[in-house]
């Protein structure tokens, strides 16, 4: 930290010191003094025992993958269970996060304060075990750690640490969302969930895609589904005590404002200015709909692409969602065999079918065909004109197709404003990317890039055009062809790992009723 200080001061001085300012070095000079004398923000640091400040730790993924035999470590997590043998030594595994084994270490009474210290090592405690890597007899893993020295760091009691050798079921794990990261599926998720957020940013990356972070707060409802959390500083209490109409311009932003439900309309800006882009942010929607599918919090990630046609974006969708796909099977083996052996055993068969097929691309007006001549009976009736439920995503992807399916060309009246209308006069240039368990895991469209035709539309769907003029003024000043889409990382995640319930791929979920934590 004080090293760090002084080469940042250094370095000022230097840039400072061409710009001939004596003044400022000697503040700088002071200054660097003053940090000097400012306590390692670890303070406790230094209280901890020497064994454990000295070697450097090693992560037990690393560790079980390259560890030679005979090299000395140190790890550092949480115990995941002990189990004492009667000729005095105990085997403990132990947890790190880093992957989904366990590393298994020997400590037996040759260890210094074996006995009191022992007696501490219970199943959620955290532990810095300093040792030896030696080949492992048992089956299972390649090499164990004979420990040399143990430091219990944090104890846990065994009496109320909710986390035990059994396995809980995921409703109970949701109540305790700030352990849960601790089980094998949630870290297994967590790994698997960060994955594919790194696989998202390196698909757009690698094809020279521009990050753009667009408004958290905003004043326009892209979906124009009236599904807003309502963003305000006025006194809620005061005003229903009051009775009296709200005075808009008394609020923080002088209208009403609300959390975004999509970035799209502020990425239009930047493909149509900086190029090809994606945003990749937080995404609210207040809607009261108590699914395996939907959080009123999420996450979603959303390309825009200048001079792309509905195509296109099909193209793009479809190589990006093998692309994920094949990432996570690459870089997550292990967690990825433990979701086909523990939560769903066709998920890696799932996985490498989407991969490896080419998706089915249907007309919104065909796939109404063969729904009502398929025979299947729907809890909903199908009919050209109404929204599909996710009974019928489900029955073309899982049964009829058996592979990804891209819907295009939907009724008009039940999309959003933004869509390109088709010639028919009925239809609007939209897609949805369906696949097996999920159902749609993608929305997109190209966009209306005709002034005249996106302002009537503004109209049709009853908003106020005014509020729209930025929006328009793309239109109205170098218009181009564009489309783009937006996918829910969590509908990804679920897709990738077999997870049932979308609460338990996003850390701490937001639905109705729920926002602890
Ligand atoms: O289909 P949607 O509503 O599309 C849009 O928001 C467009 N503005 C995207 C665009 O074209 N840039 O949402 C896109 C995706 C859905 O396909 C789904 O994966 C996810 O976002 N999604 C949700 N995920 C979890 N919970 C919810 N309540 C979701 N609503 C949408
Ligand atoms: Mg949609």
């Amino acid at each position: 930290m004080v090293l760090a200080t002084d080469a940042l001061a250094e370095a000022n001085c230097d840039r400072i010191g061409s710009s001939e300012s004596p003044g400022l070095i000697r503040w700088l000079r002071r200054a660097r003094i003053r940090y000097k004398s400012i306590p390692h923000p670890f303070h406790n640091f230094r209280s901890m025992p020497l064994r454990t400040q000295l070697m450097a730790t090693t992560r037990i993924a690393g560790l079980l993958q390259n560890a030679q035999p005979d090299s000395n470590v140190t790890v550092k997590g949480w115990v995941r269970t002990r189990r004492d043998s009667k000729n005095g030594f105990s085997f403990v595994e132990l947890n790190d996060g880093s992957c989904l084994k366990n590393l298994q270490i020997v400590v037996d009474a040759t260890v210094p304060g074996y006995e009191e210290s022992i007696k501490q090592v219970n199943t959620g405690a955290s532990v810095a075990i300093s040792g030896v890597v030696h080949e492992s007899p048992g089956k299972g893993q390649r090499i164990e750690i004979h420990a040399t020295a143990l430091d219990v760091i944090g104890t846990a009691d065994p009496a109320s640490y909710p986390l035990q050798k059994k396995g809980h079921s995921f409703e109970f794990l949701r109540d305790i969302a700030h352990l849960r990261p601790r089980t094998n599926s949630i870290g297994a998720v967590s790994r698997v969930r960060n994955c594919i957020s790194a696989s998202i940013h390196n698909f757009f990356q690698s094809r020279n895609f521009l990050y753009i972070n667009t408004p958290i707060i905003t004043t326009s409802d892209c979906e124009g589904a009236g599904e807003l959390f309502q963003v305000t500083t006025l006194d809620l209490q005061r005003l229903a005590q009051l009775q009296t109409s709200i005075d808009w311009n008394q609020d923080f932003f002088g209208k009403p404002a609300s959390l975004t439900v999509s970035g799209q309309l502020e990425a239009e800006v930047f493909a149509t200015s900086v190029g090809d882009c994606y945003t990749f942010g937080p995404t609210f929607r207040a809607e009261n709909s108590n699914t395996t599918r939907h959080l009123a919090e999420f996450w979603m990630v959303e390309p825009e692409m200048p001079f792309y046609e509905l195509n296109d974006n099909m193209d793009l969708a479809e190589s990006f969602i093998k692309t994920i796909i094949n990432d996570a099977l690459e870089q997550c083996p292990d967690d990825m065999e433990f979701f086909n052996q523990r939560i769903d055993k066709t998920v890696l068969a799932t996985l490498e079918n989407i991969r490896d097929s080419q998706f089915i691309r249907l007309s919104y007006t065909e796939a109404v065909e063969l729904l009502r001549t398929s025979g299947q009976s729907f809890d909903y009736a199908v009919d050209w004109g109404v929204d599909l439920q996710s009974e019928h995503e489900r029955f073309l992807t899982e049964q009829h197709f058996q592979q990804p399916v891209i819907l295009y060309d939907y009724p008009r009246a039940i999309k959003p404003f933004y869509m390109r209308c088709n010639d028919d006069e009925k239809t609007v240039r939209a897609m949805d990317v369906l696949v097996p368990r999920v159902g749609e895991i993608i929305g997109g469209s190209q966009r209306e890039e005709r002034l005249e035709v996106l302002l009537s539309r503004i109209e049709e769907c009853g908003m106020n055009p005014d509020d729209y003029r930025w929006y328009s003024d793309l239109r109205r000043y170098g218009t181009v062809p564009h489309s783009g889409f937006g996918l829910g990382l969590e509908r990804a995640v679920q897709l990738v790992t077999g997870m049932t319930n979308i609460r338990d791929v996003i850390p701490f979920p937001r639905t109705p009723g729920h926002a602890e934590f």
